[in-house]
Formats: C-alpha cells, structure tokens, sequence
C-alpha cells in the first residue's frame, strides 16, 4: 500500500527506513526500483538481505538509525516507512531526515498507527497489566502522536502533507492463536510474558482473547481492522 501510495515508478531510488525484513524496499523492486533498506535491527537487516538473495533482487542494506541517515542529501526520489519511523526517539529529527535525504520534488510515504479499534485495546489492555505487575520503564524519547495529522505537518516542514485514513486487517487461525503469537514471538509481548507472574499473563491473555473475539469478523478464525494513517508528502524543496 505504501509503496503504491508513493507511485513508485521503474529506475527509481527507494529508501525504506525502518525496514524490518524489507517488505517495502522488496515491493519497490519489484516495480523495478533501485531499493536501500535500513533498520536499527542487525537480526532484521540480515532477514530482509536473505529474502533479497533469495528472490534475486539486488538491494543495498544498513543497519542504522533513522534520526541519522546514512546518505547524502538529495539521495532519493522516494522514502518510505510503514509503521518504522513513528518509533524513533526524535520525531523530529527523523522526519527532517526523510526531508534531507529525499531530493525536492521526491515523496516521502509513512504510515502510523490511530489509536482506536480492537487492536488499540489490546495495547492499552497490556499497558495496564505491565503497570501493575512491572516496574516503571524509563521514558525514552520524545513523544508525537503520529495519527494527528497536525502534529505530523508540524514535522514536515519543507513537504507538502497529504493524509488519509486505511485500515489493516489482523488475521489469525483463533483470537487465542493470535494472542500466543504475539506472547511466542512479538519483541513486546514476549518481554512481558518473561517478566510478567505468571497467572497475570494468563490473566492477560484472556483478556486480550475477549477483546479480540468482541470484535471479530471472522467466525471460522479472526479477523480485525486496525485503522491507521496513511501521510504522503511531496517535498518541496
Ligand atoms: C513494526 S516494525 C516495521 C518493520 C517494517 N517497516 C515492516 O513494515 O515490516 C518497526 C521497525 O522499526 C525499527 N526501528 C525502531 N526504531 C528505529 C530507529 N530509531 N531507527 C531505525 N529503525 C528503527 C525496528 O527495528 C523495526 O524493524
């Protein structure tokens, strides 16, 4: 969807930040973009290289830190990052980032999380366990909300911002087999399942289970919306 939203176009050079395992920078090559790919996971870096091998797609790879681009100005026509860049720690300077190393007239494409719906439950649903049952983490970063699309302009301030609202589809054999998934393999879930007493993650669990059944299409397995912001901008200069 990202990649479509950036219409990305044969020959041109992609930057996808926070890459993950690549699922951007491999769907703009496979528009016959010349892609690069950087997260701050060396793990994930290593995943996203292997698919690239594997589908035998040329690509360029860096582990990295999106407030703190490893290019030079101007160095592409189009940057994307789905669900990425809203992690960093400085909002800011990230988005002036994604404005430096995107050459004017370039689009930048980044979507970000609203905080609604049943999957906004399931978090603040964990949220609360965690307080209860954990020690306070310390605050990292500045915070932003990334679905307020004032907030996000304030950010962009040498683009043009254009937002729309989508939503994603969370898929699973069961609401149960969803929430074990996360708890198996999701870095937070699974931070908490270590951490947590045991009967308040099985408390947990079940709660995340009701909330996810609450709101379940799907009644041969699960499915949910998770609405989400969609921000295209166009960069000035
Ligand atoms: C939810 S995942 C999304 C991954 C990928 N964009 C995708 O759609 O599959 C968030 C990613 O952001 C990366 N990340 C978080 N903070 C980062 C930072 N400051 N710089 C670069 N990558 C970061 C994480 O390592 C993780 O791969």
């Amino acid at each position: 969807v990202a990649v479509e939203a950036a219409g990305v176009r044969r020959g041109e050079r992609v930057l996808d930040v926070a890459c993950g395992t690549g699922n951007a920078a491999l769907a703009a090559a496979s528009r016959g973009a010349s892609v690069s790919g950087l997260d701050a996971a060396e793990r994930l870096i290593g995943v996203a290289r292997e698919r690239a091998r594997a589908a035998g797609i040329e690509a360029e790879w860096r582990v990295g830190d999106a407030g703190g681009l490893p290019f030079p100005d101007d160095s592409f026509d189009v940057a994307v990052s789905v669900f990425g860049v809203i992690f960093a720690p400085a909002p800011a300077r990230a988005a002036a980032e994604l404005e430096r190393v995107v050459r004017p007239g370039g689009r930048i494409v980044v979507t970000a999380w609203i905080d609604r719906g049943p999957l906004a439950e399931v978090m603040h649903a964990s949220r609360a366990a965690a307080t209860r049952h954990l020690p306070a983490s310390p605050a990292t970063g500045d915070h932003l909300d990334w679905s307020d699309p004032q907030a996000v302009a304030g950010l962009f301030t040498r683009s043009t911002l254009e937002v729309e609202e989508r939503s994603h589809p969370f898929t699973a054999a069961s609401p149960r087999a969803w929430v074990d998934e996360q708890f198996a393999h999701h870095p937070a879930w699974r931070g908490m399942a270590a951490a947590l007493p045991a009967p308040a993650a099985a408390e947990l669990t079940d709660e995340l289970v009701e909330i996810l059944a609450a709101a379940n299409e799907d009644r041969a397995g699960l499915r949910v919306l998770g609405p989400y912001a969609l921000y295209r901008a166009v960069v000035r200069s």
